[in-house]
This record gives structure tokens, C-alpha cells and sequence, in this order.
């Protein structure tokens, strides 16, 4: 089982403060002696895969933290590091000095910034005790790879200036380890040390600002990632998942598949296979009744249905019974949909969308996936099909239908907007619609970011900023030499 003795220490006030004082001498100690005691290596483990760091850093199964897998940001691909304990092409030459730094800072070991791909603003709250323990591991527990993953090269100007991220690190990074609240409970002071440091639920579900800061004030409140959205996990009852109970959600991120409400794919069943479902479930109700109690800014409407209340089964054969195939097939929107979701989708999913009695192929009604406003996860879920694997709830697999080589049948886009549009309208939230162009972006990988255009103008307002003080300082001059 999960290893829950080790970690069964909790963030007081006192120990963060003895950490702080006494943590710089333990450092120099330990790194000197490069000898850990297994349970910290294990300690060191348990929170790397809290962090997820495997999920970024690994492009080869065989040999994981060695880097080379492209992080895609909204300004282009972000390759991250090898950050094994090689000498010559990893990690293995930090003190424990420069990996806090790298991982809270987001400054490396030869002083450059890195990107915020790296989720440093997130891990900046790690304790140091914490640090301490994942530098260990690092340098013992895992097994050193000698080879440079590819280089990070496509960035557009500026943002292939790494110290254009020290503006951005000024304005928007946080520099404070994690403050316990005296007025919580240990469990939700655990839960929120983990969920904002190393569970990063953040970096994805709140939304950013112009400059792709994260907005504080929003937390927890939704956005979109890519081709994905993260959706709104605050306590609302009608726009969040106020209705889920701590139970709820913590099956959810233990085996990403809460029967009835909603089901993970893309991005969150990445975190949930490689990271959340190898917690201790201590940890993972801890986090939940931190999630729970996240408040919403938004104001309550009790006219709106929550997205687990939309839809209903509804026979998808009953609007082109008796006509043929090959006609239905020439018919539009809805019907169109209907016809390619009774081919290609109810053999799992039910005639009527109603699933199997065991949900493992779920219901399309009453879930998040249909009911959200944003029908970005129903689009990218179509295409990119569900890949987990979790302990308790095994491998859950369902083909992908956009892939063009792969695909058993390859939807096209006009044809995933009508079959979109038939699930929207039979089992989920009718308000919403879905064109092709939708789809095509989708496709892309989500909507490309004004960031790089926002960064030129502002270098541009700076330039001429900077000129006009020159000829301003450069008149003055003139004047008091003329007088
Ligand atoms: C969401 C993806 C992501 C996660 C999760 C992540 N990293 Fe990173 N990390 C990156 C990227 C991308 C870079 C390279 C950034 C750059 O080149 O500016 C990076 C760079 C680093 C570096 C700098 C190495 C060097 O010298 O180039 C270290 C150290 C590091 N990560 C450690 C970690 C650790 C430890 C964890 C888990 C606690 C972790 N990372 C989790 C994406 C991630
Ligand atoms: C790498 C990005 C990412 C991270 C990190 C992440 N999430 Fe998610 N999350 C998503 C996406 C994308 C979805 C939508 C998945 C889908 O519908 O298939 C999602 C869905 C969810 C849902 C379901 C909501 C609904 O309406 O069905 C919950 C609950 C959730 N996440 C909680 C969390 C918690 C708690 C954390 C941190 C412990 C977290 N997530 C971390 C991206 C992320
Ligand atoms: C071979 C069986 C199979 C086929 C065919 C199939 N699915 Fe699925 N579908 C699944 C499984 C398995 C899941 C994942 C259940 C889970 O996440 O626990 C799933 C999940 C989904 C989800 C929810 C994803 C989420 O993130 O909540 C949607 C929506 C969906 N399928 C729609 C479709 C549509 C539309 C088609 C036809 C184009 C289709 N499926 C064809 C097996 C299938």
C-alpha cells in the first residue's frame, strides 16, 4: 500500500520557522555526505509524484526525468530539461541550493530564468523540509541518464530572451513558502499546501491575465488550456462542484471517474494516471476538503442547472428510422449527428446514450463533458479519445476519432460539429453549439495566444518610452547650456 507513515507530518507554523533557520546547515551537511536515509529518498518520491515532475520531464518510458517532452504554450513548445543525477547532461552537478532555487525560483543553476512552464510559481510554497527530501531522491533515487534531450529553439522574440522572464517573475511570481491558516484544520492546511504547491491544480483551472499570470482573485475558477478546459472547481453549487461531496472528489482523482458527474480525459487524466491516484487517500481527502472550500467569485444564479443536471437518454435511432444509411449520411447538423453517433459511438455508449450498467462506458447525459458551457472537452474527448490507467480503476480506453492515421473511422470537422451538436442538444446543454472552425482549432491544439504580439507592443511602447526621456534629458541640456 501507499506509504502513509512517513508523510504523516504536518505544516505547523513552528517546524516551517525551525526548517527556515536550521535547513541551510542541514543542506551543506547532507549534500557533503551524499547519504540519505531511505525514508527520505522515499519522502523525496512520494512528493516528486505529488508534483507530477515525471509527467513533463519524461519522453521515453524507459528512461524517466531524462527530459526531451515539449510542453506546448500558448507562445510555442517548451522543452523540458534532462533533470536526472547525470553529471554531464542532468542535474547532478546542483547543490541543493540551486535545485530549491530551480524549483521555487525558477532560476537554474547557471543563474538563467526559466520558463514558467516549469511550474515554479506553483512550487515556490514547497517547505524546505520538502526541497530537502526531493533533492534527495533526486540525487539517489533516481537513476542517472547521460543524454541531452533536444534544445528549447522555436520561441518567438521575446520570449527567446530568458531575462524577459525576470519583468514577469517581478510582477507575478510568488516568493513565499507556504503560510499555514491557525483558523483551518490541519487536514485542509495539508490539503492546501498540497493542492496549491505540488498538485498545481491551479496552474490549470484558474484563469491568466493579459500576461499569462495566473488571477488570484479567480482562483480555481476555469480555463481553457490548450484544447482543453479546466473547468470551475470552486464551491459553487450551480457553476462549480459545490454539489460534490468530499467522498466524491476524491474518487474522482483516485481513479478519475466519478459515475453519474463527470469522468477525466486530456491533460487531468495525464495528472490523475502519472500523479493523484498514487496518493495516499489521506492526502487526497485532504485535498478535497481544501477544493471544497475554495469560494466562488461569481454570483450564485439559482435559475441555472449546474453542467451534472442537463440532458437525458433520448433514442438516437428515433429521428432517421427508415431511411437508409447512405442517405442519412447526406442529411446536416443534428440529424447528420445522430446517424454518426448510432455508427460509431453507441455500440459503448448505448443507443441512447445511457451507458453500460457498470458506467465503465459512461452515460453522455448529466455529466460535466456535456453540460459545460464551454464545449471545448467534448470536442478535444471526440478527437484525442480517453487514455488512463489508475490502481483502483484499471485502464480506461477510448479510441480516438480525429487522428487521421489512427482512427478506426476518421470524423471530419463538419462531422464532429454535427455530432457535437447532437450530443449538446440530446444529452447535454442545448444552449450550446459547436461549428467546424470550432473543431479545427481544437484540432490545433487550442487557440493560439496575443502574448508574443502583447510582449512586442509593450517592447515597442518601452523603445519609444526610452527615446522620448532621451530627447526630453538631452532638451534640458541644451537649455542649461544655453543659459
Ligand atoms: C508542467 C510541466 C513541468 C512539471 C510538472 C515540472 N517541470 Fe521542471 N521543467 C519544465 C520545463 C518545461 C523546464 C525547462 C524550462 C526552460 O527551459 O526554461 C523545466 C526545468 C526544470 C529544471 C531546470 C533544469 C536545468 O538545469 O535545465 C529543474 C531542476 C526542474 N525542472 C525540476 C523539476 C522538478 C523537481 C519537478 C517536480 C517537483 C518539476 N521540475 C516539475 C516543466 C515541468
Ligand atoms: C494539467 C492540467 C490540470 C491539473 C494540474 C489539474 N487539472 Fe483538474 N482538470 C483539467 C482538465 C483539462 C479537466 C477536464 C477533463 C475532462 O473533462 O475530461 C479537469 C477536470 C477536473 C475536475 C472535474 C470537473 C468537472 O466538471 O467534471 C475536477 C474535480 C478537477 N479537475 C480537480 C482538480 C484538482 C483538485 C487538481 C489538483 C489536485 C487538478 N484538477 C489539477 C486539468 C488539470
Ligand atoms: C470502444 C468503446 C467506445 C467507443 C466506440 C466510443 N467511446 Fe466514448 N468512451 C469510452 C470509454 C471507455 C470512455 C471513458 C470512460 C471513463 O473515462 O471512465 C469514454 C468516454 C467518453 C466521453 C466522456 C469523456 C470525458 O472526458 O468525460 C465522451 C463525451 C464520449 N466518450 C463520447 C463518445 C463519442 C461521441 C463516440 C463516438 C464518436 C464514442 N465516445 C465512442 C468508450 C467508447
Amino acid at each position: 500500500m501507499q506509504h502513509t507513515t512517513s508523510l504523516r507530518h504536518r505544516v505547523s507554523a513552528a517546524r516551517t520557522a525551525a526548517v527556515l533557520a536550521f535547513g541551510t546547515l542541514a543542506v551543506a551537511g547532507a549534500a557533503m555526505a551524499q547519504n540519505y536515509s531511505p525514508e527520505l529518498i522515499e519522502k523525496g518520491r512520494y512528493l516528486a509524484t505529488a508534483s507530477d515532475c515525471i509527467a513533463c520531464h519524461t519522453a521515453t518510458k524507459t528512461k524517466p526525468m531524462a527530459g526531451g517532452h515539449s510542453i506546448s504554450s500558448p507562445v510555442g513548445d517548451i522543452v523540458a530539461t534532462n533533470i536526472t543525477p547525470s553529471k554531464s547532461h542532468g542535474i547532478g552537478n546542483y547543490s541543493e541550493q540551486q535545485f530549491a532555487d530551480a524549483l521555487r525560483k525558477g532560476v537554474r543553476a547557471d543563474g538563467a530564468q526559466l520558463y514558467p512552464a516549469m511550474p515554479y510559481t506553483a512550487f515556490s510554497l514547497f517547505t524546505n523540509e520538502d526541497v530537502h527530501a526531493m533533492y534527495a531522491y533526486f540525487m539517489e533515487g533516481v537513476k542517472p541518464v547521460d543524454e541531452a534531450p533536444k534544445a528549447t529553439t522555436s520561441l518567438p522574440f521575446p520570449m527567446n530572451v530568458r531575462a524577459s522572464m525576470i519583468g514577469w517573475n517581478l510582477l507575478f511570481a510568488n516568493d513565499k513558502p507556504f503560510e499555514p491558516d491557525p483558523a483551518q484544520t490541519p487536514e485542509w492546511n495539508r490539503g492546501a499546501y498540497l493542492a496549491l504547491g505540488a498538485g498545481h491544480c491551479v496552474t490549470c483551472h484558474t484563469p491568466r491575465g493579459a500576461m499569462m499570470q495566473e488571477l488570484a482573485s479567480k482562483s480555481m475558477s476555469g480555463a481553457q488550456i490548450g484544447a482543453w478546459y479546466a473547468p470551475d472547481i470552486t464551491n459553487s453549487k450551480t457553476h462549480g462542484i459545490g454539489s460534490w461531496s468530499v467522498d466524491e472528489l476524491t474518487t474522482y482523482l483516485t481513479t478519475g471517474h466519478l459515475p453519474g458527474k463527470s469522468q477525466a480525459a486530456g491533460p487531468m487524466a495525464e495528472a490523475i494516471t502519472h500523479s493523484f491516484s498514487q496518493l495516499n487517500e489521506t492526502d487526497l481527502r485532504a485535498i478535497s476538503t481544501y477544493i471544497l472550500s475554495v469560494p466562488s467569485h461569481k454570483p450564485e444564479d439559482p435559475a441555472q442547472r449546474n453542467r451534472f443536471a442537463h440532458g437525458q437518454a433520448t433514442d438516437a435511432t428515433a429521428g432517421f428510422r427508415g431511411t437508409s444509411f447512405a442517405e442519412g449520411m447526406k442529411q446536416s447538423g443534428t440529424a447528420l449527428g445522430a446517424q454518426i453517433f448510432t455508427a460509431n459511438c453507441a455500440s459503448c455508449h448505448g443507443a441512447s446514450g445511457q451507458g453500460t450498467q457498470d458506467s465503465y462506458y459512461p452515460a453522455l447525459f448529466g455529466k460535466s463533458i456535456t453540460g459545460e458551457a464551454n464545449p471545448s472537452n467534448l470536442i478535444a474527448a471526440i478527437l484525442n479519445g480517453v487514455d488512463r490507467e489508475t490502481p483502483k480503476g484499471g485502464h480506461v480506453f477510448m479510441p480516438p476519432f480525429g487522428d487521421q492515421t489512427n482512427a478506426m473511422v476518421p470524423l471530419k470537422n463538419e462531422e464532429v460539429a454535427a455530432l457535437s451538436n447532437f450530443l449538446l442538444t440530446s444529452y447535454g446543454n442545448s444552449a450550446v453549439s459547436v461549428t467546424a472552425d470550432q473543431v479545427q482549432v481544437i484540432r490545433e491544439g487550442g487557440a493560439k495566444s496575443s502574448l508574443v504580439l502583447l510582449a512586442r507592443v509593450g517592447m515597442a511602447v518601452g523603445a519609444v518610452v526610452v527615446l522620448l526621456l532621451l530627447v526630453l534629458l538631452a532638451k534640458k541640456r541644451g537649455r542649461a547650456r544655453r543659459r
